[in-house]
């Protein structure tokens, strides 16, 4: 066992992390689907943009039902994305190139092709094999209904039938995706060896998929449930009164153990939470002190295009996390989510509303996530019903999140825009208007989205160690947080607001006497 770092100090409190979705990134074979070679050439092009993190989404065997989040081996890497000694090889070389890299880890369920699961449908009710899962007897008549009322989250039931049989198995997500029992110590037993197994190859931390969802109140009752339809955006709960299904108090156990289990490694390894819960209090107590190091803010995502709820979230935000000691994290995209440059409306303008947000996140203290292809302005795909693939597509006929999930365009002019040696399009198909958005296409113009994030990164460098405490003030349309000698300036509104004194160090559009519309600065004292 070696020493930690220094508490306070360790590199994932300021970290700048973006996520690569394997699927989408960079495609090293030419199968149309992205792969760890292929992100492995790319890494030049992240220590370029200035990030200190790489975090992949789920890159084990699976059969893709969820694109990876159905996990049938958690120590293999599938091989449509390469081998175990690709993954060898992406590590090395991004810590070869100063870049962390976070692997994606799936606990609250494994796929339906997992030995455990294999095992568990040749086995008899009420045996050991059955006893990793959630299996339980149907209601009503010969057992024909679900042994509860919960819902899917990807929509309809959240059970299925085993056969004709009179067992039932929970799936908070797709039927290929069955929850595992967290209160059968087997269970949490097989979970150290998957955190051993990466550790001990050179992961420097863990993004904890579903991380409320692994404990279910032990009784499995109703949920006493107000009839919501799913909004546009992806939620894991969090907007119901009564959840017995997330966020029970003895998860927080299995946290005091997997934080034990990384501070046996050097090098202030973490893991981050994707924890959706009702409250900023529940979700500073996913990052106390002994237990995860960092949680989503999906507050911050969540938020509309207004003066007002950013404010909201940063001034609530700050202090649950300074009450438990936590780093906070600003987050505006990832893949289950509308891009952000399309929910602030889109367009020129959707586009500059989302390069002001990114400048006010990356202002603010604590860390940021980025999901790939923000930093060159990409907006939600309207992919054609026949190139959907999102597993929530099938069960509710609504879009889902393909449209955040089209493959990287590169270069050139037309698809694949470079996303790897083939020629044909992806896996999704990526539509015409990027052929002005490619990476080579905004390389060295200095009014570009990608060269705005260049130099945003860059400055961010010069305020790590700004202080953590800040004020927040709204006037009308405008945001101004102030951290020290960095004063953040947001303009929500539709007219150009006054300029506060200061010399401007980084804006997020054009900038004259005054501060435009859709536009964010960060200023230092004058002289
Ligand atoms: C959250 C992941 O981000 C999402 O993509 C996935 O579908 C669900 N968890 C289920 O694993």
């Amino acid at each position: 066992m070696s020493a930690p770092g220094t508490v306070g100090a360790e590199w994932w409190r300021h970290a700048v992390v973006y996520q690569v979705y394997v699927r989408s990134f960079a495609d090293g074979d030419g199968d149309g689907v992205g792969d760890l070679p292929g992100i492995t050439s790319r890494l030049p092009y992240l220590r370029d943009l200035g990030v200190d993190a790489v975090w992949l989404t789920p890159f084990y065997r699976s059969p893709q039902h969820d694109h990876g989040y159905d996990v049938a081996d958690y120590t293999d890497v599938d091989p449509l994305f390469g081998s175990l000694a690709d993954a060898d090889d992406l590590v090395a070389t991004a810590h070869d190139l100063g870049l962390k890299v976070i692997v994606d880890l799936v606990p609250n369920h494994t796929s339906s092709d997992h030995v455990w699961f294999q095992a568990a449908l040749a086995a008899e009710p009420g045996s050991p094999e059955r006893a990793r899962y959630l299996f339980r007897t149907g209601r009503g008549d010969g057992a024909s209904e679900p042994p509860n009322n919960w819902m899917s989250v990807f929509g309809g039931p959240a059970w299925t039938r085993v056969g004709d049989t009179d067992q039932w198995y929970l799936h908070l997500f797709d039927t290929s995706q069955p929850d595992l029992d967290w209160r059968n110590p087997e269970v949490a037993a097989m979970f150290v060896d998957v955190l051993r197994f990466w550790l001990d190859r050179s992961v420097d931390g863990f993004r904890v998929d579903v991380a409320h969802g692994l404990l279910k109140e032990a009784s499995l009752r109703d949920q006493r449930r107000a009839d919501v339809t799913a909004g546009e955006t992806f939620e894991v709960g969090g907007h119901e009164d009564d959840e017995p299904m997330w966020d029970q108090p003895e998860v927080h156990d299995v946290y005091r153990q997997w934080h034990a289990v990384l501070a046996d490694y050097d090098g202030d390894r973490m893991a981050v939470a994707e924890a959706w819960t009702t409250t900023v209090e529940a979700n500073a107590r996913y990052v106390r002190s002994d237990e995860l190091h960092q949680a989503f803010n999906f507050d911050w995502v969540m938020a509309p295009w207004s003066a007002d709820a950013f404010a909201e979230v940063v001034t609530t935000t700050l202090p649950a996390m300074t009450a438990v000691g936590g780093a906070p994290t600003w987050v505006l995209s990832n893949h289950d989510v509308h891009r952000h440059a399309t929910r602030y409306g889109g367009g020129e303008t959707g586009r500059a509303r989302a390069r002001a947000a990114t400048l006010v996140s990356l202002g603010l203290p604590g860390s940021a996530y980025l999901y790939q292809g923000e930093e060159l302005g990409l907006e939600e795909v309207d992919v054609a019903p026949d190139d959907r693939q999102d597993p929530s597509w099938f069960r509710t006929g609504k879009p889902g999140r393909d449209g955040c999930r089209v493959p990287m365009p590169w270069a050139g002019d037309h698809p694949p825009y470079g996303f790897g040696p083939g020629t044909g399009q992806p896996w999704l198909p990526q539509p015409d208007s990027w052929a002005a958005l490619t990476v080579e296409a905004q390389e060295g113009v200095d009014d570009s989205t990608l060269e705005f994030y260049r130099r945003a990164l860059a400055e961010r460098r010069r305020w790590t160690d700004a202080p953590d405490e800040v004020s927040v003030d709204v006037a009308g349309d405008v945001l101004t947080v102030v951290r020290g000698d960095l004063t953040i300036v947001l303009n929500c509104g539709s007219s150009p607001a006054p300029l506060p004194d200061g010399t401007v160090v980084a804006a997020s559009g054009p900038v004259g006497d005054a501060l435009p519309a859709d536009t964010a600065v960060w200023l230092t004292p004058a002289g």
